[in-house]
C-alpha cells in the first residue's frame, strides 16, 4: 500500500500539471474525497471571517493567515522554534496537512519529509486574539496513529476514543481556529463551504474537478453518475443539499477519518526499514503469533536472535534491495542493520532483573511490532520542561488538586470545551516563566472528567490494568495519571524530529541522555509519579550510540 507514492504525486501533479496523473493507481474513491476535505483550506475559522467581510466562497482567498506565512522549525536551545522557510499554505487558511505535513519540504536541506508531522515543537496556531500562538502539545507523525487496538484512544491525554470523534474535535477546535463555545458556528461554516462548493478550486481540480455535492452524492447536477474514480460506495454518499448540517459535519469527518486510518505503512515491502528486513532474511517472525502479546513476542524474538548469534548463524542487512545504490532514498543514512544495530536491539529488548548488562527495558513500553504499546506513562519529561524553568524539585513541589478538590472547582482546574469555555486550561498549558501555575498534566485532565465519557473506562484500564501497584481509589488512580502521555510508536523516527509530546528534545541521543537521567531521577525517587518501568532502565552513555543506530534501522523508505 504505497500510500505516499500517491500522495507526493498529487502533490507534484499540483506543480507540474498532470502528465504523472495518468499513470498513476488512484486510491479508492473514499480514500480520495478524505484526502481533499484533508487539505480543504475554507474550513477553518479565518475563511469564515474572510466570508463575513464580503468575501467569495469559489474564489481563493486574498490575504491568507498570517501564522501560514513561514514554516516553523525547532532548535534546541532557546527560543526553540523559529519561522523557518516558506509556507506551503502561504496565502490560504488552515488545513490537516498544515501540521501533518508530508513532502512539502523534502527538496530542503534543512526540513526533508515528514510522515504527517511537521518541523515544530509545537505547532504555529490560526490567528485569534485569544493569546495563544502555539498548540499545546508536538503534533505527532500520522502513520500508524489509527493501528486498531484495545483501550483505542489518541492525542497523548486520551482526549479522543475514536478517529471520527478526533476529527469532529479537531475541525470545531483551536487548530482551525475555534474557541471554547464556538462549535455550532464552526459546523454551520463547514457545512457550508461544502454545500457552497463549486469544484472550481485549484485543490478541486486534483480531484476530478467535481464539486462536494457531486462527491458526496456520487451524481452530476444534470443526475449522471460522476466518474468511478471518484464514485464513493453507497453507505457513505449524502444529497448535502437536503441533508441538514449536523450530517453533513459528520460525514465530512467520517470521511477524512477513513483517509486517517488508512496511513498505515509498516508492512509496506517497498520502504521496508533494515530492521524488518533483517527479520526476513534471518526467517525472524515479524508479529506476534494469535493471541500472544506484544511484549510475550518482543521477549520471543530475542530469544531467537541470541540462539542465531551464538550459533554464528546471523544474516546482517549491508544495503537497500529496492535501490541501486542501496541507500535510503529519504534519510541521510546508511541503510543497515549490522552488529552495531544488533547491539542496540539487544540493550533495547532486555529487561533482565539480575544480570550487569545494559538493560533498556524498552519493551515493556514500547514493544514491537509496533514499538509502542499506546498505553498512558509518565517518562518524567513534563518534569523536565517544568524545572527547567521554575527550578529543580519545583514540579515536584507543584499543587495539584485531588479528585474531590478538583471536583469542587472544576473551572478553576479543568481544560476549556465547548461545553465549559469559560475554564482555564491551567493544568493543559505550555509551562512558562510568567505563571509557574501552568502545566501539561496529560491524561490528568481528561480523566475522571465528565466532558470526555467515552475516554473514561479505557484511560482507567490503560493506567490501573499495567504492571504497577493496582488503583485503589479513584482519587489514588487520578493521581496516578499525573503527567502521563501515551507512548508513542518509533518506527521512522527521522521524519518527525522533535520529539515527546513538548517537543522539548531535538534529536535521539539527546532523548537517549533524557532516559539516563530520567531513569536515575526515578530510582532516586525525585521525579514525580514516575512510571516503575522507568526505575528498570540500566544505561550508560556507552549505550547511547548502539540504541540510536537499532532506532534509525526502523526508518521505513516510502517511495
Ligand atoms: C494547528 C495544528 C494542527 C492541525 C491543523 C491539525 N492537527 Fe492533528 N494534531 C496536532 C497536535 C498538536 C496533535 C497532538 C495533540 C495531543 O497529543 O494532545 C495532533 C494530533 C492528531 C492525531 C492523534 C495522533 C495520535 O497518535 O494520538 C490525529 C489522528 C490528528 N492529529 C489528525 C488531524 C486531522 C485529521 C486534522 C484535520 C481535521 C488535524 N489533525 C489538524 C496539530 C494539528
Ligand atoms: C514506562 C514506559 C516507557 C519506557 C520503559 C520507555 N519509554 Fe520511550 N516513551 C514512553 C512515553 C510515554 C513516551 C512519550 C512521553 C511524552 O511525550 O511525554 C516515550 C517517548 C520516547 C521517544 C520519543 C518518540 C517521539 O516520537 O516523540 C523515544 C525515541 C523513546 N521513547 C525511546 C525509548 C527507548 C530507547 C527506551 C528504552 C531505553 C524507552 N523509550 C523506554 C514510554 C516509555
Amino acid at each position: 500500500m504505497p500510500k505516499l507514492l500517491k500522495i507526493s504525486l498529487y502533490f507534484y501533479c499540483a506543480l507540474f500539471a498532470s502528465a504523472l496523473q495518468a499513470d498513476t493507481e488512484l486510491d479508492p474513491p473514499e480514500i480520495l474525497l478524505g484526502e481533499r476535505l484533508f487539505l480543504e483550506t475554507r474550513f477553518a475559522q479565518y475563511f469564515k471571517k474572510h466570508l463575513d467581510q464580503g468575501g467569495s466562497m469559489n474564489r481563493a482567498i486574498t490575504k491568507g493567515d498570517p501564522a501560514l506565512t513561514k514554516t516553523t522549525r525547532f532548535f534546541g536551545l532557546p527560543p526553540y522554534q523559529i519561522p523557518f522557510a516558506d509556507g506551503p499554505y502561504a496565502g490560504k487558511t488552515y488545513n490537516c496537512r498544515v501540521c501533518h505535513l508530508v513532502d512539502e519540504h523534502v527538496e530542503q536541506q534543512e526540513l526533508g519529509m515528514r510522515s504527517y508531522s511537521d518541523f515544530a515543537s509545537r505547532s504555529p496556531l490560526p490567528t485569534r486574539d485569544d493569546g495563544q500562538t502555539t498548540t499545546v502539545r508536538n503534533a505527532p507523525a500520522l502513520v500508524d496513529a489509527s493501528l486498531p487496538r484495545e483501550n483505542f484512544i489518541l492525542h497523548s491525554d486520551g482526549e479522543f476514543s475514536s478517529l471520527a470523534q478526533l476529527v469532529r474535535g479537531t475541525l470545531t477546535n483551536r487548530n482551525f481556529g475555534w474557541l471554547p463555545g464556538e462549535k455550532s458556528a464552526a459546523i454551520e461554516h463547514i457545512c457550508k463551504v461544502v454545500q457552497a462548493d463549486h469544484g472550481t478550486s485549484e485543490l478541486a481540480t486534483e480531484f476530478g474537478a467535481i464539486s462536494y455535492s457531486e462527491a458526496f452524492s456520487g451524481t452530476t447536477q444534470k443526475n449522471k453518475p460522476i466518474a468511478d474514480d471518484y464514485l464513493i460506495p453507497k453507505a457513505l454518499r449524502l444529497d448535502i443539499q437536503k441533508a441538514s448540517c449536523d450530517e453533513v459535519f459528520a460525514a465530512v469527518a467520517n470521511l477524512i477519518a477513513i483517509y486517517t486510518e488508512d496511513l498505515v505503512f509498516t508492512e509496506d515491502e517497498s520502504a521496508l526499514s533494515p530492521y524488518d528486513l533483517f527479520l526476513e532474511i534471518n526467517y525472524l517472525p515479524k508479529t506476534p503469533a494469535k493471541n500472544e502479546s506484544h511484549l510475550a513476542y518482543s521477549q520471543r524474538l530475542l530469544g531467537f536472535i541470541q540462539n542465531l548469534k551464538k550459533n554464528n548463524k546471523l544474516q546482517f542487512v549491508t544495503k537497500n534491495p529496492n535501490t541501486k545504490d542501496g541507500a535510503f532514498r529519504f534519510h541521510a543514512r546508511p541503510f543497515q542493520f549490522g552488529a552495531q544495530q544488533l547491539a542496540g536491539m539487544e540493550i533495547f529488548f532486555n529487561q533482565a532483573q539480575h544480570d550487569k548488562t545494559a538493560k533498556g527495558n524498552c519493551i515493556a513500553c514500547h514493544a514491537a511490532p509496533h514499538f509502542t504499546d499506546f498505553g498512558l506513562h509518565n517518562s518524567g519529561i513534563t518534569q523536565v520542561e517544568y524545572d527547567a524553568i521554575h527550578g529543580s524539585g519545583t514540579f515536584n513541589k507543584l499543587s495539584i488538586p485531588n479528585l474531590s478538590a478538583r471536583n469542587q472547582h472544576p473551572d478553576r482546574y479543568l481544560p476549556a470545551t465547548h461545553q465549559h469555555p469559560e475554564r482555564t486550561n491551567l493544568f493543559r498549558a505550555i509551562p512558562s516563566e510568567a505563571n509557574p501555575t501552568t502545566v501539561d498534566l496529560g491524561a490528568w485532565n481528561v480523566f475522571h472528567n465528565d466532558d470526555y465519557p467515552n475516554s473514561q473506562e479505557r484511560i482507567q484500564n490503560l493506567i490501573c490494568n499495567n504492571s504497577n501497584p493496582p488503583c485503589q481509589s479513584d482519587d489514588h488512580a487520578l493521581k496516578r495519571s499525573i503527567a502521563t502521555f501515551k507512548t508513542p510508536g518509533l518506527r521512522n523516527l527521522g521524519h518527525s524530529a522533535p520529539y515527546m509530546h513538548n517537543g522539548k528534545i531535538s534529536d535521539l541521543h539527546a532523548v537517549m541522555s533524557f532516559y539516563i537521567s530520567t531513569s536515575a531521577n526515578a530510582r532516586s525517587g525525585s521525579v514525580r509519579n514516575a512510571d516503575t518501568e522507568i526505575t528498570n532502565i540500566m544505561l550508560t552513555p556507552n549505550d547511547i550510540q548502539p540504541l540510536v543506530r537499532f532506532l534509525e534501522s526502523l526508518y521505513e523508505d516510502y517511495n
